[in-house]
C-alpha cells in the first residue's frame, strides 16, 4: 500500500547489494511512496551486486563512490543533485564490514589494520556522508538522515566481534552530528537498531542461524524483517517525525527490551 508520503522528496541510498540487503528493499519502498533517490554503492560491490536491476525497477540512477572517500562522496553529493534537480530530503547509509570477522579473527586476536578499516567502512563513513552533506549545504530543511545499527553497541553479543565497537561509534556520531544538523540545517539525524536479518553482511557473522532463531524466541513481535525496516525507514523520511533525532531507534519486536520469554524458558526448564 503506498500513502505518498515521500511525494517530491529526493534522496540518496547507500548499500544496496542484491534484493536481501535492507538498502533494496528500503528503495523499493521509497520508490512507492514516491520519493526519487540515486543509489550507491563501492565500485567493487557493483560489480558483484545486481543494483541495475533495481535501479531500472525504481527509475534511479547509480553513481559508484567508495563511502570511506571524500573525493567519492563529495562527487556523489553534488551530481545527485543535479540529476535529482533539488537538494536533498533523506539519506539512508546502510554500510557495514569488518575484516576480522571476514577473516575469522576472535575478538580477542584483532589484526589492528583490519580493526581500522572495518571502523572507517561501518563507523566514520557515516561521519564522512555527514560532513561532505554539511559542508555542501545539500539537505532540504527538515531533511532526515538514517544509518543502521545493531544492539551489540549496548549488550555484549561475542560472535559479533569488533563490529559491536563500530556500531557503538556510529551511535555515537547521530547524537553528535544531530546536534550540528538540528541547530544549523533543521535536519534529523537517527539510527535504526535492526533485528537480526538474513543479508549478506548479517549471515557473514559467525553463528547466524543460532543468532536470528533465539531473537525470533526473544521478541514478543518476532523479528524485524528487511521489508518492516524499510517500512519504518520511510516514516522517518516522511513529514510525520520531524522532531525525532539524535536517537538510536529500537526496531526489534521487542527483543531488546525482553528478560527472557516464555519460550527460551520453556527450552531450559528440567521438567
Ligand atoms: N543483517 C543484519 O542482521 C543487520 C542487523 C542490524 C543492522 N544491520 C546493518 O544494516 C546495514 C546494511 O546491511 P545489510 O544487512 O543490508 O547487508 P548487505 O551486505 O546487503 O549491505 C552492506 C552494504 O555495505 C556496502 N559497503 C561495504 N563497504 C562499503 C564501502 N567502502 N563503501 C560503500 N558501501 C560499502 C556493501 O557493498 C553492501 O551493499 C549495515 O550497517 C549492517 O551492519 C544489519
Amino acid at each position: 500500500m503506498s500513502y505518498n508520503l515521500l511525494k517530491g522528496k529526493r534522496g540518496i541510498i547507500f548499500g544496496a547489494l542484491d534484493e536481501n540487503s535492507i538498502a533494496w528493499k528500503t528503495a523499493e519502498r521509497v520508490h512507492e511512496e514516491g520519493g526519487t533517490f540515486v543509489l550507491t554503492n563501492a565500485p567493487i560491490a557493483m560489480r558483484m551486486g545486481q543494483i541495475d536491476a533495481l535501479a531500472k525497477k525504481t527509475n534511479s540512477e547509480i553513481i559508484p563512490a567508495d563511502a570511506t572517500d571524500l573525493d567519492d562522496l563529495e562527487n556523489l553529493v553534488q551530481k545527485s543533485m543535479e540529476i535529482l534537480g533539488g537538494k536533498l530530503d533523506f539519506v539512508l547509509h546502510s554500510i557495514g564490514m569488518s575484516v576480522n570477522v571476514r577473516k575469522g579473527r576472535h575478538y580477542t586476536d584483532q589484526k589492528y589494520d583490519w580493526t581500522t578499516k572495518g571502523w572507517d567502512v561501518s563507523a566514520v563513513s557515516f561521519h564522512k556522508v555527514c560532513q561532505t552533506i554539511f559542508k555542501a549545504d545539500a539537505m532540504n530543511e527538515w531533511g532526515s538522515i538514517v544509518a543502521l545499527t545493531y544492539m551489540a553497541a549496548q549488550r555484549t553479543f561475542p560472535d559479533y566481534n569488533d563490529m559491536a565497537d563500530n556500531k557503538a561509534y556510529l551511535e555515537s556520531i547521530a547524537r553528535s552530528f544531530g546536534y550540528f544538523f538540528g541547530k544549523e540545517k533543521k535536519v534529523r539525524v537517527n539510527t535504526i537498531s535492526q533485528s537480526p536479518t538474513p543479508t549478506t553482511a548479517g549471515k557473514g557473522v559467525k553463528g547466524f542461524d543460532g543468532f536470528i532463531n533465539y531473537a525470533e524466541k526473544m521478541s514478543p513481535l518476532g523479528n524485524a524483517s528487511a521489508q518492516d525496516c524499510a517500512d519504518y525507514t520511510v516514516s522517518l523520511f516522511s513529514d510525520l517525525t520531524r522532531k525525532v533525532t539524535m536517537q538510536n531507534l529500537f526496531h526489534d519486536g521487542g527483543f531488546s527490551n525482553t528478560g527472557v520469554s516464555q519460550e527460551v524458558v520453556e527450552e531450559f526448564s528440567e521438567d
